[in-house]
C-alpha cells in the first residue's frame, strides 16, 4: 500500500514537472501579439519587416524578423536580445518592463509569423 502511494506521488510530481516545462518553453502568441503591438510595432512594424512608423532615422534599422538572418536565430537568441537589448542600437533592454513570460509570449508571436529556419 505504501509503495502504491509513493508511486502515485511520483507520477503526480512528474506530471507537474512536465506541465511546468511546457509552460516554461512555450509562449502564448495571442498574448504576444498585444505586447508586440504596444511595445515593438513602432520600430519593427506591423508586418514584422522592420518598417514601423518610428523606424526611419534610427542609427541602425530595426531587425526584419522575416529575414533569413533573423529566422536562423534560435528562440533563445531572440529572447536574450529582447531581455538585454543590443549594444549601440535603439534596441534597449526589456527585462525591466516585461516579465519572462511576456517575453516568451512575444517570441511565440514573432515565430508564428516568421518561423525558425534550420539550415
Ligand atoms: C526604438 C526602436 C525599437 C523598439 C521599440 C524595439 N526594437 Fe527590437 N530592435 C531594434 C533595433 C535597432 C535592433 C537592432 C537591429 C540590428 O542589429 O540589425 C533590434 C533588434 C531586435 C532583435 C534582434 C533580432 C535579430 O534578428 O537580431 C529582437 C529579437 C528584437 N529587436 C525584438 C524586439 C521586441 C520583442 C520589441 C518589443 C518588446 C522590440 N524589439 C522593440 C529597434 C527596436
Amino acid at each position: 500500500m505504501r509503495g502504491l502511494v509513493a508511486v502515485g506521488c511520483l507520477a503526480a510530481l512528474l506530471a507537474v514537472n512536465v506541465w511546468a516545462g511546457e509552460q516554461a518553453s512555450k509562449g502564448n502568441a495571442t498574448n504576444g501579439q498585444a505586447i508586440y503591438a504596444r511595445n515593438c510595432l513602432p520600430c519593427h512594424g506591423a508586418a514584422l519587416d522592420g518598417h514601423g512608423p518610428n523606424a526611419a532615422g534610427l542609427v541602425r534599422p530595426p531587425a526584419n524578423f522575416l529575414d533569413k538572418r533573423s529566422r536562423k536565430k534560435t528562440d533563445f537568441e531572440l529572447e536574450i536580445t529582447i531581455k538585454q537589448g543590443q549594444l549601440y542600437t535603439d534596441m534597449h533592454r526589456w527585462d525591466d518592463t516585461l516579465s519572462d513570460a511576456q517575453i516568451r509570449d512575444v517570441v511565440a508571436y514573432i515565430r508564428a509569423t516568421a518561423p525558425h529556419l534550420i539550415d
